[in-house]
């Protein structure tokens, strides 16, 4: 598996959640549940739907997509550091879900046959090296109809670019976040509808991505 450096690191963060969640805190202004459950609002889940999430980090998602596809439902969940796949495979155990599964797996070479109804990825894809693959393969295995909805962050716009000569490195380094990433761009190129949100001064934004009925 590539991106051994940002494995490293979310081996390391793995055991760091409460530093991850301050960082997360300052991301988002203290409105972190709120922009996450919004994230999440996009998927448009039912009870009974499958979900992929990329990226699931130690797994902090996985109690808001379970509740929303409910106990027919499934989450299959996917992260490349094992410190990550580790922690949130102790929270499916510690909460005795049996139609939660986590994987390790790279997002832009899914090991997995669709169909999934809704792919979900939070605070991941501006960290993943190729995001149009990561859309690529989410379209592959989306059915027709099916959607994928990303909560992410980006560099301050005007007139506050001065603040990233400080935030881009340090966050560069401590995430291994690509500021250049152009994540919207690559659910353009692979969905046929993309809808956007932003909060935070432009900083955080919900994707919203569909695939054509047939
Ligand atoms: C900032 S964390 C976000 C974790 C979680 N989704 C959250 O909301 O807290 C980014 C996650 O993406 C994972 N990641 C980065 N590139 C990846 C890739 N190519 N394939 C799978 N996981 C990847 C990292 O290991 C890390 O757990």
């Amino acid at each position: 598996m590539s991106g051994r450096r940002g494995q490293r690191l979310y081996d390391w963060w793995s055991r760091h959640g409460e530093l991850l969640d301050g960082l997360y805190d300052a991301a988002f202004l203290c409105r972190q549940a709120q922009l996450r459950a919004k994230s999440v609002d996009a998927l448009a889940l039912s009870p009974g739907d499958t979900v992929l999430e990329l990226g699931c980090g130690d797994g902090r998602s996985l109690h808001r997509l379970r509740t929303r596809v409910g106990p027919r439902g499934r989450v299959v969940a996917l992260d490349y550091s094992e410190g990550m796949v580790r922690r949130a495979r102790e929270r499916v155990r510690e909460a005795g879900w049996t139609n939660v599964h986590v994987l390790r797996a790279d997002a832009s070479r899914l090991p997995l046959v669709g169909p999934v109804d809704a792919v979900y990825a939070s605070m991941a894809a501006s960290a993943m090296a190729d995001p149009d693959a990561v859309a690529r393969e989410s379209r592959r295995l989306l059915r027709p109809g099916g959607r994928m909805a990303l909560l992410d962050a980006r560099p301050f716009g005007e007139p506050w670019t001065a603040l990233n000569r400080l935030v881009v490195p340090v966050s560069r380094w401590a995430t291994d976040w690509n500021p250049d990433a152009d994540v919207t761009g690559a659910l353009a190129t692979a969905f046929d509808e993309v809808d956007l949100d932003t909060y935070v001064w432009g900083t955080v934004f919900v994707a919203s991505a569909r695939l054509a009925d047939s």
